[in-house]
């Protein structure tokens, strides 16, 4: 690493300067408090740079693109349509942004909130990803009284979650001192590594979307109707495809509702499946 040492800097008796020292030690307590903070990541990382630099590009074209645009006899007002296209795609990022930094917060709680806690659950998060779920319903456990576990799988994709990885999770669950509430196992919706009728609870918020091809997603909703004990409750969030889930479910003879976010705090909108497997 390269120092720079100023005319002004005071020269310690070891010769190290103290802007220097200052650096050392603001890099350290950056450190520190990253270490000492939970990081639930950034959903869908590529999608939030694009909404951003395709947004720059407009705008850079309105700049630069003669207008009106002379095609031959025609006059085309290319100006105003890529300022509209960047204005459109600057909103939609910055919404995206206030999901990742605040919004996923308060769905979280919002999800969470669909269940009657009692404290002694068995909690399964679907696709957990960096832990938003899983240590919302582990903290709801352990203050209701402590004898549940959450449980999260997922198969830690870096496209659908920046920086996933289990360390990454099992970090956020140590600084969250929920440790003894929570277990990661690495699998996939589709076939977990679960006997019958495990879980109270199971939960998921943009999971299943991400599994592309019918079938697979249909095996996926029927591993969690086969963990969920009878009477439990899945609680499925996701963005689209939440009426497949729903039909799914119903078919399979549970009660379901569907609930809407909040349209601002949520981006793109997203809707929970509150499904409730017969006795
Ligand atoms: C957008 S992230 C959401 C993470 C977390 N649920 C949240 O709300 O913060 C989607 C997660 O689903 C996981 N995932 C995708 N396909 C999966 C599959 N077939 N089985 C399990 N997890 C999967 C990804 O690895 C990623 O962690």
């Amino acid at each position: 690493m390269t120092s720079v040492t100023t005319q002004t800097d005071k020269i310690d008796f070891l010769g190290v300067p103290q802007s220097r020292i200052l650096l050392d030690t603001a890099t350290k307590r950056r450190e520190e408090l990253m270490a000492t903070k939970a990081d639930y990541g950034i959903d869908a990382p590529a999608v939030l740079r694009n909404f951003f630099l395709f947004a720059f590009l407009c705008f850079i074209a309105a700049k630069f693109v003669p207008s009106p645009l002379h095609l031959g006899p025609v006059l085309l007002g290319v100006r105003p349509m890529f300022l509209w296209t960047g204005g459109f795609l600057f909103v939609e990022g910055c919404l995206y942004l206030l999901y990742v930094k605040y919004g996923k917060f308060r769905h979280r709680d919002f999800i969470l909130a669909f269940h009657t806690w009692r404290g002694d659950e068995q909690v399964l998060d679907v696709g957990c990803g960096r832990g938003l779920l899983l240590c919302g319903a582990a903290r709801i456990i352990a203050s209701v009284n402590g004898t549940g576990h959450a449980t999260g799988i997922d198969i830690w994709s870096n496209v659908d979650m920046g920086g996933n990885a289990i360390v990454a999770t099992q970090h956020n669950i140590n600084v969250e001192a929920l440790t003894n509430h929570c277990t990661l196992v690495s699998a996939g919706a589709q076939q977990m590594p679960f006997p019958d009728a495990q879980f109270n609870v199971i939960v998921s918020n943009l999971c299943l979307h991400n599994i592309y091809d019918a079938p697979t997603r249909h095996k996926a909703l029927d591993e969690i109707i086969r963990v969920l004990k009878p009477g439990g409750q899945a609680l499925l969030s996701d963005y689209k495809l939440t009426s497949e889930y729903a039909k799914h479910l119903r078919t399979a003879g549970f009660e379901v509702t569907k609930k809407r976010g909040s349209f601002w705090a949520t981006f793109p909108p997203l809707a929970v499946v509150i499904a409730t497997k017969p006795q």
